[in-house]
């Protein structure tokens, strides 16, 4: 009786502890390192691995690990004892590993193990398998309990991917629009890429958060948005502009904020947006923005946009060689840019940048 209600309280704080942990967790191999901690803090165990099918190539590939020095090899549909749960969708317990006839010896020492299916709605997604060097006997109860704890993962796992999904539609559908409009300038040809990939160069470089990361890529991609209010009588003009058109074109940085503040989801990218041209020693636009009153996020867009610019060909100028616009940016930094943003550019691995961004198309060096 007394073991029972052990038991019992085992598993009641097991899954308030790993639904209080996972439920918040959006990564999915995060979800496996925390559910693999509350396996190791409940059951007696020498080794855990927690592996998701891939569909297409119907193998199982590992998420996460506990207690293995080598890496594993993939395992497949059917296959060894992780194999044959996945394609039954039973948990099963294997007391004595080496008289199951479907045991494959793999890198590390079993004796005995316990292997659960990740379920959701009823598919079976992936296996949770853990393993002990010395000969245990794992009893109904543990199975119970680590039948909850896969359960609860391959929940929070389904999340994860609902999630990153959902996330992959947003930039898509970010990334489209921005394509859209960079399409009415067809000299501009993957500009908005290029600026994305010197942007989050610089700002890796610079160590920026997760958060200020996202907002740049966001910034960086959408940073031109606004040329849609601009006619094409003068966004297209390839000789030079006068004042007029000038002002008109410096519009975009405004239009570009009225567009994208409507949308909850793009607020973070305003003043990436709408500061874009603002210039360190406060005489650029809109708004004559100077020092750290510009957003961090504007300041290296400012560096990438301009970077590219000088570097593209026009119908009506041939761009600057890289060491030409190497020697701009050193000659502007302090001036028209922030100079700690300029030596995080030339710190960066901006020419891995360049190369990513350019990879399908023509390049002058
Ligand atoms: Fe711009």
């Amino acid at each position: 009786m007394a073991s029972e209600m052990l038991t019992k309280y085992k598993e009641i704080t097991l899954l308030y502890d790993i639904v209080e942990k996972i439920s918040s967790c959006l990564d999915t191999k995060e979800v496996a390192r925390l559910v693999i901690e509350e396996a190791r803090r409940v059951i007696k165990l020498s080794s855990v691995s927690v592996l998701l099918l891939n569909k297409e190539t119907e193998t199982l590939e590992l998420i996460g690990e506990f207690g293995h020095d080598q890496e594993q090899p993939t395992v497949s549909w059917g296959v060894g004892i992780a194999g044959s749960v996945l394609s039954s969708g039973r948990a099963e317990i294997v007391n004595d590993v080496h008289s199951d006839p479907r045991f494959v010896e793999g890198v590390v020492t079993i004796c005995s193990l316990m292997c659960a299916p990740l379920k959701a709605k009823d598919t079976v997604v992936g296996v949770i398998k853990l393993g002990s060097d010395q000969p245990v006997t794992y009893t109904a109860e543990d199975l119970k309990l680590f039948t909850t704890l896969a359960s609860l993962a391959a929940v929070a796992i389904e999340n994860a991917g609902l999630y990153e999904q959902l996330k992959e539609a947003f930039y898509t559908t970010v990334y489209t629009l921005a394509e859209t409009i960079e399409k009415r300038d067809p000299y501009t040809g993957n500009h908005t890429k290029r600026v994305m990939e010197y942007s989050l160069a610089i700002g890796k470089n610079l160590g920026l958060s997760e958060q200020d990361m996202a907002r740049l890529q966001l910034g960086a991609v959408l940073h031109d948005i606004g040329k849609i209010g601009v006619r094409d009588s003068v966004l297209l003009k390839e000789s030079s502009l006068n004042d007029e058109e000038f002002e008109q074109i410096k519009k975009h940085a405004v239009y570009g904020e009225e567009i994208i503040s409507r949308i909850a989801s793009l607020q973070s990218a305003i003043p990436g947006v709408k500061h874009h041209h603002e210039k360190f020693n406060g005489r650029g636009y809109p708004d004559g923005l100077k020092g750290e009153e510009i957003d961090i996020t504007a300041r290296i867009i400012a560096v990438a946009d301009s970077f590219d610019a000088m570097t593209t060909n026009r119908p009506y100028r041939q761009g600057l060689s890289l060491d030409e616009a190497f020697e701009e940016l050193r000659k502007y930094s302090g001036s028209q840019f922030d100079p700690e943003i300029v030596d995080a550019f030339f710190a960066a691995d901006v020419m891995e940048a360049f190369f990513a961004a350019n990879s399908r198309q023509k390049i002058i060096l």
